[in-house]
């Protein structure tokens, strides 16, 4: 036997027992007579101790240990003299015996400590040490139990969880597909799927009425802190239900989740609000409402002083920031200089400063009587001591500027808290989007989603104007998952390709398998697919959902410990009939 206790479980109650212990050499230390080691293992750390007076040869040997040396301890458990509460395991220590070093390590490339000095690169190239950190492991073992009640929560309302493909066709909607060339048919390929849509809805027509999956999707777009180009989905579909079952099935989900890993329970139903009105008040569609902050429209109060930058404006906005009414000269042109990155792309910015003597005072007030600047802070429902900050342009341009000046006043007033979590659904999105470098329009969700029926009068009309009988679940100004009812009328869908652009031989070359499928009983059906890392980072109380995932890719979608994408040998290349020309790129 190997060992009889984990690094994890000895406490004062075992004092006197004698035990076997295994793991890896966190550090060693040694103080005059005595040499200390830290085993580590899943569990936590123990504390070895060997005494130069009493074998030492043994102590000798202890001395000689590097770092994450993998040893076997045999010793008598005892209660410690120094003891480190901190630890579970801290009241008791191990008084060795016999020590086995059963594999020696190389020097680890960083310290495996909490505060490492690896830096990024480094410990995603050495991705297995890094997991031997706790917090990295804990994150891992929260990943599971997230998986685990999800299964227990889906399995005890009644759905099945069921596997789909993961070499699929390549369809042209959506993101870039991620692609496998076949072997046996030369000059074909699979896609990888960006999610199991159709297929879920295949499962619907088989009759499986509810289904889920926990299950990767490939999708090769530009990555960020909250997407990887492989990523792990909630995947879910019903049948025989209208939005409203869908969403209270899911609520349901979420808020066992949050009882379950955070503890946190929400008695009151989620807020729902629709698309429009999250656009027009927080310039996004997925509001963070941990915060208010909510957009004021004021083009038709401020316009006409004769101010060129509000006159000539399609729009103009602001927010409120709470008791900020003092921020210095230093304060505001690092604000203005936030908005006028390229990436926010605001040409300036105004502010109002309500003091808290009644005095107003402004950046623009050389066009604005105190009389005009109290209407302002009148609009903004603005009270002494508030700051007011304005931007003005292009609407949808300076919708998105204002929300990203929302949450970044969010940030600095310390409103954006880890551990509060507010979630709402967006609902009605627009069924469509137009592309104007394709001078066409495409599915805003996919292609199988539902126009709402009243809006269906102006699908040749005016499509734009369509809304999606589709929702999105926004937790904390994440978009934790998205879904809608689907199509199941073959005229609406065939209505919807048209609007699409596809003639009916592209429809059918595309979707046939679908549209074919719809012919036999489609039932009505809709679902949502969550993203499951995104919602264990948030669990998590982390942005980044690298950390969340064993095995990440980097943000060019490298794995630096695998070394990949990389070539692949001529002679499989000539397998599948398959001659790499690299365009030069200039
Ligand atoms: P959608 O494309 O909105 O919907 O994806 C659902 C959820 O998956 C997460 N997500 C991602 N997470 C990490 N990395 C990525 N690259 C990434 N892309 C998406 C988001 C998102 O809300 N088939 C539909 C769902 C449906 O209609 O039922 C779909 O895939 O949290």
């Amino acid at each position: 036997m190997y060992r009889t206790h984990t690094c994890g479980e000895l406490g004062l109650k075992d004092s006197g027992k004698e035990v076997t212990l295994c793991g890896w050499v966190q550090r060693s230390r040694d103080l005059g007579g005595m040499t200390f080691v830290d085993l580590r293992d899943r569990y936590g750390i123990t504390q070895l101790v060997f005494n130069m007076e009493t074998d030492k040869e043994l102590c000798g040997q202890a001395r000689k240990l590097g770092r994450e040396f993998v040893v076997q301890a045999k010793g008598k458990v005892r209660e410690r003299s120094n003891k480190n509460l901190k630890i579970p395991t801290g009241e008791i220590e191990i008084e060795v015996t016999e020590l086995n070093i059963i594999n020696r390590s190389e020097l680890p490339p960083f310290t495996i400590e909490e505060e490492t000095d690896g830096g990024e690169e480094l410990r995603m190239k050495y991705r297995y040490l890094d997991l031997r950190r706790n917090s990295v492991k804990n994150n891992i073992i929260l990943r599971h139990r997230v998986a685990q009640e999800v299964r227990k929560y889906m399995d005890s309302i009644g759905f099945i969880e069921i596997e789909t493909p993961a070499l699929i066709k390549s369809t042209p909607e959506g993101a870039r597909d991620f692609v496998v060339p076949s072997r046996m048919q030369p000059g074909t390929f699979y896609a990888l799927p960006q999610s199991p849509q159709t297929l879920k809805q295949l499962l619907m027509v088989a009759g499986f009425d509810k289904y889920f999956q926990l299950v990767k999707c490939f999708r090769d777009e530009d990555l960020r802190a909250d997407r990887q180009p492989e990523f792990s989905q909630i995947d879910c579909e019903m049948s025989f239900v209208q939005r409203d079952d869908i969403l209270d099935t899911f609520e349901g989900l979420a808020k066992y989740l949050f009882k379950q890993i955070k503890g946190v329970e929400f008695t009151e139903p989620f807020r729902r609000i629709t698309y429009s009105e999250a656009m027009e008040n927080y310039g996004s569609d997925k509001p963070d409402f941990r915060f208010g902050m909510k957009f004021q429209d004021l083009t038709t109060l401020v316009k006409g002083n004769g101010f060129q930058v509000f006159d000539g404006a399609e729009y103009i906005g602001g927010i409120c920031a709470e008791g900020c009414s003092e921020y210095s000269r230093k304060q505001l042109d690092e604000l203005t200089e936030f908005v006028k990155r390229p990436q926010i792309g605001a040409k300036g910015m105004v502010y109002l400063k309500c003091g808290t003597d009644g005095t107003l005072k402004s950046s623009a007030d050389k066009f604005y009587s105190q009389e005009d600047l109290g209407k302002w802070a009148a609009a903004m429902d603005a009270k002494k001591g508030d700051l007011i900050l304005i931007l003005a342009g292009e609407k949808n341009k300076t919708l998105t500027a204002l929300s990203e000046l929302r949450l970044e006043m969010g940030n600095r007033l310390g409103l954006r808290k880890k551990n509060t979590f507010v979630p709402l659904w967006v609902v009605d999105f627009p069924l469509l989007e137009w592309d104007e470098e394709e001078k066409r329009f495409f599915a805003m969700h996919h292609p199988f989603t539902s126009p709402k029926p009243e809006d269906l009068h102006l699908m040749e009309k005016d499509p734009g104007k369509v809304r999606a009988n589709a929702y999105d679940l926004v937790i904390n100004g994440v978009e934790i998952g998205g879904g809608s009812v689907r199509i199941h009328d073959a005229s609406v869908q065939q209505l919807m390709f048209k609007v699409l652009g596809f003639t009916e031989d592209e429809a059918n070359a595309q979707f046939g398998f679908l549209l074919n499928a719809f012919k036999y009983g489609a039932p009505p059906h809709g679902g949502i697919a969550f993203g499951f890392d995104r919602w264990v980072a948030m669990f998590g109380g982390q942005d980044s959902i690298r950390d969340f995932i064993a095995f990440p890719k980097n943000n060019s979608g490298r794995d630096v410990m695998l070394d990949t994408p990389a070539q692949i040998s001529e002679k499989q290349l000539n397998e599948l009939q398959i001659k790499v020309d690299l365009k030069k790129q200039d």
